[in-house]
């Protein structure tokens, strides 16, 4: 164990892939900033091992686990249950695409679909493919060009997904010849409305936008095929939407003739303490997307679940990958829902997010926090600069600097949020234990400002990451 943070084991691996990752061409330059900034960068673990709700890094130091595999560990790390069913389907099947396993995670999931409305399946590898697979079934079932998403939203890294994505337009440079058919709508924030509106006229302009702006100036109503939504916009920053917004969603996708396509990718499987985060809201959505959680935190797993009559008949070309819907895939996907229905693990999640919700209440004191919200697990805090001349994101990557350094691990990403996913069976002291020193580290920023000070920079987004 050491107090260098990072460690030297985890300095010296971080520092082999200069030469070998994406912009290790950029290590010194990002160093040099860092150092100025007083901030380390956004990836600086390097796994020794992990266990339930613990990882150690390279130098021996144990962190509270609110990463959670970017949200991919629903019954924590390495699941020793989960660990046998993939050997032994490995083992039986190698790897095949027609087995029966296929068969039981479908008929699986099924079953727990909202109100059963959503029968079909249908396999793919990531979020991202089964991000692009809705879309590609809901233009071709309604043979129409255009799809809505958010602002902030993020369904993957696909070429496809990058344009439906609206978190940075950077994203898309370069790919400007491929952004045909994506219409971006505003997305109603909790913690900031414009023109001095309240929170009710930031939804209904919303709404107006959609079922108005958008088919007015943008495209016909009848060339739109759906509105593709997360309920609960997870990697742009865990914003929860009000209840409101998804119903009128609902309500104008009927009006319309329009696909609702739910993105449950990261809220669904109980991150939201019900099993779909769209259960909150009321409303059934056409087609739904489904990926990490199902994976039991070992074996990628994902796909898309719809109705009869829209998965049922299709000219779409959905998944062709070779990879989707593996035998150990699916076995991982099975025995994480047996562990579900046994454990009570999506209840445990719901009681986790109400003790959350408590401890981070308090938080709202403090002048750097601009918010905290959560739905069940899916936590956030917003952070915002005292100091107009000052960054926001500033102070949420020094909370989580400092965060690091105690021994808790979450996720600031290129935000002005600290988002939090521990995993849904947490043990209820380790995240009151995680959650007291979050605390403690909003504390120390608030009085001693963004720069932590008490420890070495450390380069952001470089080396391998
Ligand atoms: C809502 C949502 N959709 C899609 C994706 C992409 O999933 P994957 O990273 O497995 O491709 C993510 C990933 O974070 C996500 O949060």
């Amino acid at each position: 164990m050491t107090d260098q943070f990072p460690g030297p084991k985890t300095r010296q691996a971080l520092e082999r892939g200069v030469p070998l990752f994406r912009n290790g061409l950029r290590f010194d330059e990002e160093l040099e900033k860092a150092g100025r900034r007083g901030f380390r960068t956004a990836n600086q673990i390097v796994i020794d091992h992990v266990e339930g709700d613990f990882i150690w890094d390279l130098d021996g130091r144990r962190y509270i686990d609110f990463q959670n595999g970017w949200a991919t560990n629903p019954i924590g790390n390495a699941h020793p249950e989960i660990l046998e069913v993939v050997d032994a389907a490995h083992r039986r099947y190698g790897f095949h695409y027609d087995h029966p396993l296929r068969y039981d995670l479908a008929e699986m999931l099924a079953q727990i679909m909202p109100n059963k409305a959503l029968p079909r399946f249908n396999y793919e590898v990531s979020g991202t493919e089964a991000a692009e697979a809705a879309v590609h079934l809901a233009l071709t079932h309604t043979k129409r060009r255009y799809i809505i998403t958010f602002s902030s939203a993020y369904h993957g890294m696909g070429l496809g997904t990058k344009q439906l994505n609206g978190l940075d337009g950077e994203m898309t440079r370069y790919l400007e010849a491929w952004t045909g058919g994506v219409i971006k709508a505003p997305y109603p924030y909790s913690d900031q409305s414009p023109a001095g509106m309240s929170q009710e006229q930031y939804v209904d302009y919303c709404l107006w936008y959609l079922d108005n702006h958008i088919p007015g100036c943008i495209a016909p109503r009848n060339n739109i095929a759906g509105i593709l939504v997360e309920p609960g916009l997870a990697e742009g920053g865990n914003w929860i939407p009000p209840t409101n917004l998804l119903k009128g969603i609902r309500e104008i996708c009927d009006k319309n003739d329009w696909l609702m396509i739910s993105d449950e990718v990261l809220t669904g499987l109980g991150r939201t303490g019900k099993m779909w985060g769209i259960e909150h809201y009321d409303v059934i959505p056409d087609i739904l997307v489904v990926g990490k959680n199902l994976s039991g935190g070992i074996v990628p797993c994902a796909g898309i679940a719809s109705k009869d009559e829209i998965l049922g008949d299709t000219d779409g070309f959905l998944s062709g990958s070779t990879f989707a819907g593996t035998p150990a895939g699916c076995a991982a996907g099975i025995k994480t829902l047996e562990i579900y229905e046994r454990d009570k693990v999506v209840e445990h999640a719901a009681k986790l997010g109400e003790l959350a919700a408590e401890a981070m209440r308090q938080w709202e004191q403090y002048d750097i926090v601009r918010q905290v919200r959560g739905n069940g697990l899916l936590l956030g805090v917003s952070f915002e600069s005292p100091d107009p001349a000052e960054k926001n994101w500033w102070y949420a990557r020094s909370v989580r600097n400092r965060m690091l350094n105690h021994g808790v691990w979450a996720i600031s990403d290129r935000e002005d949020t600290i988002r939090m996913y521990p995993a849904l069976n947490m043990d209820e002291k380790t995240l009151l234990k995680g959650l007291d020193i979050m605390h403690e580290a909003i504390r120390y920023v608030n009085e001693h400002g963004q720069v932590e000070g008490d420890s070495p920079a450390w380069p952001t987004g470089v080396a391998g990451f």
